[in-house]
């Protein structure tokens, strides 16, 4: 038998549409591209082109006019060679199979990519939760948790917060899996409120990983942070944190962009009275300190570093000729697509790819988990030296990989996840 090569045999699972992969269909191709990189462990490939274990549970809950609804959730366990699974769970009416699954896999990569002790998992529920009352989310969240209790827990699955969860929810699932099992195990979430065993700093952490890995490639491109011009879309949890310490850095905010509007100022915008204006107004819209900036002058505004931290597929085809850029650092997940990654890299723009700029968060989340497991709390001084340590590793070794295989950091990414992965694989074997 060869052993540098693996025998797929059904490529794409029976409970998928060949015909629309969904965003499952950008990882696979994502996966195929770095395959011939992967030398002999290329044989154990196929294990990361179908998930581990996917769970599909109906979730029915008592609304408050008496009538019972039912709604479709999902956990997937991408990988778990290195790990238990972590990832977050997300409540949008859009999420589907095909996108947990392929969230769940972005997981496997981002944990390996700053090798963290995890694997790659992610849930969702189909439901629009801004139509529930805060009783119908409770009883949704519980619900959930209790159907997925078969496979999370500390040492197995360890979910978090993602789109329209947060903090409030993940005090749910841990109150729920504990009565469930018998004992408070508050190691089973993270992203949960301080007083439950939260970590200082984990709020902050997706924009301090942004800034850092930021200031990484910057210096390996030349460039002063001091006076540089950045613009960001998204000014929320990830965006609002890494505009912040840029500026403190000496950089220079020119324009901001988010649900309702944009602004600019050529001479910066003031970070701190923004972050007020948006507390107070919820957007960046009607901030006096700047002028108004339209959604497409925003994509081609004169700035060397650009931050999506908003949604997905936000740079495209149509936007990505205009970006004046030198540098796009993905706050966000997803947010270029495949057509725009490939005209940015044309123009030389440096795109520092989501599975490594925004994976300060889960870092910081592992930091969560071994806080619970030893019941022993770190400083946020300690917190934040330990996160940027561990960013500014990982994003050396990409940079050196995609320097000795002239690839971008996307792939690179991928090679050195890719390869921890598949070496652990290989060397536990394959049962029985
Ligand atoms: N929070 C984390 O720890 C974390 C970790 C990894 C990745 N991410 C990703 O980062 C992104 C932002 O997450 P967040 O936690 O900052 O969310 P958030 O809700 O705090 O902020 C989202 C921001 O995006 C803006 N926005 C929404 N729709 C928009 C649109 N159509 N056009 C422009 N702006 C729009 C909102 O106005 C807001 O400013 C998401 O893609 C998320 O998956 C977050």
């Amino acid at each position: 038998m060869n052993k540098t090569s693996s025998t797929p045999s059904h490529d794409i699972p029976s409970y998928l549409d060949p015909n629309n992969l969904g965003p499952w269909g950008i990882y696979l191709a994502q996966v195929d591209r770095v395959t011939p990189y992967l030398g002999d462990l290329a044989r154990w490939v196929e294990t990361l082109k179908r998930p581990k274990r996917s769970l599909i549970v109906d979730v029915p809950i008592e609304l408050d006019n008496g009538t019972i609804a039912h709604y479709e959730g999902y956990r997937v366990q991408h990988n778990i060679s290195r790990g238990p699974g972590k990832g977050g769970v997300r409540f949008h009416q859009n999420v589907t199979l095909s996108e947990v699954m392929a969230l769940s896999a972005w997981m496997s990569i981002k944990n390996a990519a700053v090798n963290v002790p995890y694997g790659g998992a992610k849930g969702g529920i189909r439901v629009d939760p801004s139509t529930l009352s805060m009783g119908e989310l409770e009883r949704l969240t519980r619900r959930y948790t209790s159907e997925i209790g078969l496979i999370i827990g500390p040492s197995k699955d360890i979910p978090a917060p993602d789109v329209n969860t947060n903090e409030r929810i993940m005090a749910w699932m841990m109150d729920t899996y504990s009565m469930n099992s018998g004992s408070t195990a508050t190691g089973v979430v993270t992203g949960k409120p301080i007083d439950l065993g939260g970590s200082l700093g984990r709020k902050e952490a997706t924009g301090r990983g942004v800034f850092t890995v930021g200031v990484e490639a910057a210096k390996r491109i030349g460039l002063s942070i001091d006076g540089v011009r950045i613009a960001v879309q998204g000014f929320g949890n990830v965006g609002g944190t890494a505009a912040k310490l840029f500026v403190e850095a000496g950089a220079r905010l020119i324009a901001v962009q988010d649900h309702a509007g944009g602004v600019y100022n050529d001479q910066g915008l003031d970070v701190v009275a923004l972050q007020t204006h948006v507390t107070e107004h919820g957007s960046v819209l009607g901030f006096a300190g700047g002028e108004v900036l339209q959604p497409e002058e925003f994509w081609a505004c004169d700035c060397d570093i650009l931050i999506p931290a908003a949604l997905e597929g936000q740079l495209t085809a149509h936007n990505a000729p205009k970006v004046k850029a030198r540098m796009v650092i993905e706050g966000a997940n997803g947010p270029t697509t495949p057509e725009a990654d490939d005209i940015l890299q044309a123009n030389n723009v440096l795109v520092l790819p989501d599975v490594i700029a925004n994976a300060g968060g889960v870092t910081v989340s592992y930091f969560e988990w071994v806080q619970d497991f030893s019941s022993f709390f770190w400083s946020e001084a300690e917190i934040n030296q330990r996160l940027v340590n561990i960013m500014t590793d990982a994003f050396t070794a990409v940079w050196n990989v995609g320097q000795q295989h002239k690839v971008s950091l996307r792939t690179a990414t991928f090679i050195v996840a890719c390869t921890r992965i598949l070496h652990a694989r290989a060397m536990r074997g394959l049962y029985p």
